[in-house]
């Protein structure tokens, strides 16, 4: 395959595990530059030393830590072709025990984080007419169990995907988003009642919202990372405002 980002310029947040690692490996073997920001800043320095890319230190909570980044990725790249937005959070209990800080917690890193981040790189997109792809997810448009504060979180990013894509087709600078259902990273093997979530919420839930494609196994990091590849790349140029699902079937009942 013709390696479709030569030369480009991607800034992506969460590149130290899972499915952000997944893909700044991706976009690295298809010839792009890689600004990392993350909050584990020596992850994100491991991957982006194995990849030629930089890393700083970001925590997608703060507003002030986007402009930075941008200005960091800005300084390091000379500009920005492709913002991704992968870091988040998981956040397990039921709707009517979800504490505050759990709820606010969420909300800040999932859906204030990729705000802020867009805002932030939105100039030099506008410059170099690039593109944004923000990792939401399958329980962001069909509630699963359990799982409110973070639903309502990748709803969020949904919504500010659209939004964004509204506003800013006219710079054309195009905004999608992927909503995988579970993938196999560190982050869904805390999904698990051995990683810590009460075992009961996933008897309450039994038979809700499972994948139905069940003859093979559980979606990979990597081929969300190519569904985010593609559509940052101009095989999608005609795609702004999609939700690109990767999720077995889940939602369809
Ligand atoms: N794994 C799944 O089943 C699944 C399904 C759908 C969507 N997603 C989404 O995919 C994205 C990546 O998840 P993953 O499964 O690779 O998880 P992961 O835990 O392996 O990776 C998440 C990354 O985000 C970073 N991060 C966490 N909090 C941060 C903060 N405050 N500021 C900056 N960086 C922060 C972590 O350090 C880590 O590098 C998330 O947005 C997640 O919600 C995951």
């Amino acid at each position: 395959m013709t390696p479709r980002f030569t030369g480009k310029r991607v800034l992506l947040s969460g590149g130290a595990s899972g499915i952000g690692r997944a893909t700044a490996e991706r976009f690295a073997a298809e010839g792009a530059r890689l600004a990392i920001g993350d909050v584990d800043l020596a992850g994100a320095n491991a991957v982006a030393d194995t990849l030629g890319g930089v890393a700083f230190a970001y925590d997608a909570r703060d507003p002030a830590a986007a402009v930075k980044l941008v200005d960091d990725a800005t300084g390091a790249l000379g500009g920005i072709d492709i913002l991704l937005n992968v870091a988040g959070i998981m956040a397990w209990g039921r709707f009517e025990e979800t504490a505050p800080e759990v709820w606010q917690r969420t909300l800040d890193i999932n859906l204030s984080g990729p705000f802020y981040l867009i805002q932030a790189a939105i100039g030099q997109l506008k410059h170099s007419k690039g593109n944004i792809v923000s990792v939401a997810s399958a329980g962001g448009l069909h509630p699963v169990y359990g799982t409110s504060a973070y639903g309502v979180s990748k709803a969020g990013v949904i919504a500010v995907t659209q939004a964004a894509s509204l506003e800013f087709a006219r710079y054309g600078v195009r905004v999608n988003a992927v909503a995988p259902g579970g993938v196999a990273t560190p982050m869904h093997e805390k999904s698990t009642a051995g990683g810590g979530v009460d075992p009961a919420i996933f008897a309450e839930a039994a038979g809700r919202n499972m994948p139905k494609l069940t003859d093979r196994p559980a979606c990979t990091p990597e081929e969300v990372a190519a569904a985010i590849a593609y559509l940052a790349s101009d095989e999608a140029r005609y795609a702004t405002g999609t939700v690109l699902v990767l999720d077995g079937g889940q939602i369809t009942g």
